[in-house]
């Protein structure tokens, strides 16, 4: 059998040609979509008294013999079908005869691809959020049981205040959150059906896009045939969701992999999901981070490329937006299997309190309170303050200790105006709960912001 567009060709093509050409060997993975999206179509020319029922049935049930042989692995992919869309109408046609051959009435491929993807989009969408409330779930659960395990707050990677790991663990399932419902957003956007557009222009058939959206879940048509054949917005969309969840992902794993360093010990990661060295044998290396880390690069990649693929397109449909495809698959089946590994890795990971809370007592992390203590308690003037606080912090390196174990006769002897309550002031417990305003770190801010996270998922599940 020649190719279905054969018709004006009076030579062959070259294998050549076919190899540059097809996209059979990647947008395979399409074709359960192509599949829901023939039914639908040919349902639907049925029901507009184009196909008789007895078409519409034998195609129907082709299809489904295509989707079971494809299943079973029955399926003799050829590239010089060039796509899946062809690949399964040539073959529904060896099945049915020519009733096959009608399926295609009132459709183009430029519509069919754009449905076939889009539905394959829309379908990951829903997985990836799943995924990301499994993990913020873990999260707050890591949350729930670490809100009093002080952990040093840093920035500039420099011991800054005493925060805890609850707080800590908190800050990432606030940006998984915005993901969520970036993700949400992007679903509802994009929520409509391509079929029907035909090449570009709309078709002459009496077609009902209506009943194709409907049937194919979307909310409704889109408005405009010659954008909708041309637009990947919802896969850029999609692509511009992941890098920026996995850039959260990997800024995670990067204080994984520093945490469970032996310069920090504050985690252990699970044998589990540790690997070994070669040579070493001493060596459990945190590999998941790590690859979690690498992996983020190319769903950045894949973002710009398809970015770059499109802008200078003319409309409508160009062969160019066939690169659309492999660069989402693998952004998607990234973030996936990301989110699926890093939920196991937080959930088994070993919470090592008492370096966290060692770790506290390097870098005078309460010097701020006694600064604050010195305006409130002393009515002395901040920058004044801020000086006597200098002053403490000399101290206590002199003495080789952390300002919180300074005496209250040591603080006197800097400033006489003093009191003998500071070292209340300067616990480093103390300074982590005294962070009680809106979304700070006290404990009870800290379950605060767990209990809100807690019934936002009680709310969309
Ligand atoms: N394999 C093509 C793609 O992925 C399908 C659409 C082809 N349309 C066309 N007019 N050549 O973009």
């Amino acid at each position: 059998m020649g190719k279905m567009w054969s018709g004006r060709f009076s030579e062959n093509a070259s294998t050549l040609l076919d190899e540059f050409n097809a996209s059979l060997n990647f947008d395979k993975k399409l074709y359960q979509y192509d599949i829901l999206g023939s039914m639908a179509h040919a349902k639907m020319l049925g029901c507009q008294g184009i196909l008789t029922d007895e078409e519409v049935n034998s195609i129907i049930n082709g299809l489904e013999k295509v989707r079971s042989e494809i299943e079973s692995g029955d399926f003799e992919f050829n590239i010089s079908d060039e796509d899946i869309h062809m690949a399964i109408e040539k073959r529904l046609t060896e099945l049915i005869g020519d009733a096959g051959k009608k399926l295609h009435t009132a459709r183009s491929r430029n519509d069919q691809v754009a449905l076939d993807f889009r539905l394959y989009v829309q379908d990951h969408n829903k997985t990836i959020r799943k995924l990301i409330l499994n993990l913020i779930e873990t999260l707050i659960s890591v949350a729930d049981k670490n809100k009093e395990t002080l952990l040093p707050g840093m920035t500039h990677l420099q011991h800054a205040q005493p925060i805890n790991f609850g707080y800590h663990m908190m800050a990432y399932a606030s940006m998984l959150k915005r993901d969520y419902e970036r993700f949400e957003s992007s679903y509802k956007r994009n929520n409509l059906s391509p079929i029907g557009c035909a090449a570009l222009a709309g078709t002459p058939h009496p077609i009902d896009r209506n009943a194709t959206a409907k049937e194919l879940g979307f909310d409704a048509p889109t408005l405009n045939c010659l954008d909708t054949v041309s637009d990947r917005d919802f896969a850029l969309e999609m692509l511009f969701n992941i890098a920026t969840m996995m850039m959260h992902i990997s800024r995670l794993s990067e204080e994984l992999i520093i945490w469970s360093s032996s310069e920090f010990g504050f985690i252990t990661l699970s044998d589990a999901y540790s690997t070994g060295s070669s040579i070493m044998p001493q060596k459990k290396n945190p590999d998941v981070p790590e690859l979690l880390r690498g992996k983020t690069g190319r769903t950045f990649g894949n973002l710009i490329s398809l970015l770059t693929v499109m802008k200078g397109l003319p409309l409508a449909y160009n062969k160019d937006m066939q690169e659309d495809k492999e660069g989402t698959f693998d952004s998607v089946e990234t973030a996936e299997i990301s989110l699926t590994i890093l939920n196991e890795v937080i959930k088994t990971m070993q919470v090592n309190k008492d370096k966290m809370e060692k770790a506290c007592m390097v870098g005078h992390l309460s010097a701020t309170d006694l600064a604050d203590y010195l305006v409130e308690k002393c009515s002395i003037p901040f920058r004044e303050a801020h000086f006597i606080t200098g002053r403490a912090v000399a101290l206590a390196e002199q003495k080789k200790c952390d300002l919180s174990e300074l005496s209250a006769q040591d603080l006197q002897s800097i400033d006489e105006r003093i009191n003998d309550d500071v070292t209340d002031y300067l616990s480093i417990r103390y300074s982590m709960n005294a962070r009680n305003s809106q979304g700070g770190t006290a404990t009870s801010k800290t379950a605060e912001q767990i209990e809100y996270l807690k019934s936002w998922i009680q709310s969309i599940k």
